[in-house]
């Protein structure tokens, strides 16, 4: 087989969390247990994830010319990540302030910063260049006119690509025509859609021709696919304690899996078993497992 070659045209960001049992309403202080700095961003979390399945990965994007952005360019560097395509601005790195509760539920806010500064062209570029491509994944922290650039150049490759509609956007069709996978979380489903998606009838009218994943958290993904069929994949019982990356975890495994000629369903089943261990540790990329984990997952 082949090497599982992948490139997230994305975010990077530095995430900055605080864990408290209860969060605060407006105008509240509350006492929290815990606070962490990590490495997160859409866009990484999913190429970390990606590499640590095996997969030979390449990340385009932009960071700050600040210490957040040099740590996320060491770390892609000690993991192996190709950053041939991760430019450097004046403007601040991307963060995302996180609150986690005690039932390991979260909320974000993200401050895109070098992030929104990627340039088209580069982004073309950058997908044109990459030897062996197979698969390219984007999300909705970076501009959308990127996005559709690189999936564009990717599709005129005869790519598979694959987007992550988070945080939900309205998706232009020029983009969705350029899109094989959207794999959104029930939310994002809700907003695309004006439903949750809570019974099949309602999974099925999402078809629009193409093939979909969902993501349900503790419930695990339904796949979708553009005939209409539905293929549920459960998820293991675990405890959680922060979800945070855990959909991330999901559609870089599941990239992984396409890459490697798994079948849509196998990819779809190990990025549920990836994505529940994620919940069960602190943080998005610090809770990935590593290649031996996922090894015994497989
Ligand atoms: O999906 C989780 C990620 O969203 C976090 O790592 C945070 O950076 C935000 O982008």
């Amino acid at each position: 087989m082949g090497k599982a070659v992948v490139a997230v045209v994305g975010s990077a960001m530095i995430d900055l969390t605080a864990y408290a049992k209860n969060l605060p309403v407006a105008g509240q202080t509350v006492e929290g247990e815990l606070f962490t700095t990590g490495f997160g961003g859409k866009g990484a979390n999913q190429a970390v994830i990606a590499a640590h399945c095996g997969a030979e990965v390449h990340f385009i994007g932009k960071l700050g010319r600040d210490l957040f952005g040099q740590s996320i360019a060491e770390n892609f560097n000690k993991l192996g990540i190709n950053s041939d395509f991760v430019d450097r601005s004046d403007t601040p790195n991307g963060v995302a302030h996180i609150w986690v509760d005690g039932n390991g539920e979260n909320r974000i806010i993200i401050i895109p910063g070098a992030n929104y500064e990627i340039e088209k062209e580069r982004a073309i570029q950058g997908i044109n260049s990459i030897k062996d491509l197979s698969i390219v994944i984007g999300q909705c922290e970076i501009k959308q006119e990127i996005t559709l650039a690189a999936f564009t150049a990717a599709k005129a490759r005869g790519c598979t690509t694959i987007l992550n509609p988070a945080p939900y956007q309205q998706l232009s069709q020029e983009l969705l025509a350029v899109t094989d996978w959207i794999i959104p979380n029930e939310t994002e489903f809700k907003e695309l859609h004006g439903q949750l998606p809570t019974n099949d009838e309602i999974l099925e009218n999402f078809r629009n021709g193409k093939n979909s994943i969902v993501t349900l958290g503790s419930e695990g993904a339904v796949l979708i696919s553009a005939d209409g069929t539905i293929t549920r994949t459960p998820a293991p019982k675990v405890q959680a304690l922060d979800t945070t990356g855990a959909g991330d975890a999901f559609v870089g495994t599941f990239a992984y899996g396409l890459a490697c000629n798994k079948t849509a369903t196998d990819a779809m089943s190990l990025g549920v078993r990836v994505a529940s261990l994620t919940v069960t540790r602190k943080g998005a990329q610090s809770s990935y497992p590593t290649q031996a984990e996922i090894a015994t997952l497989s």
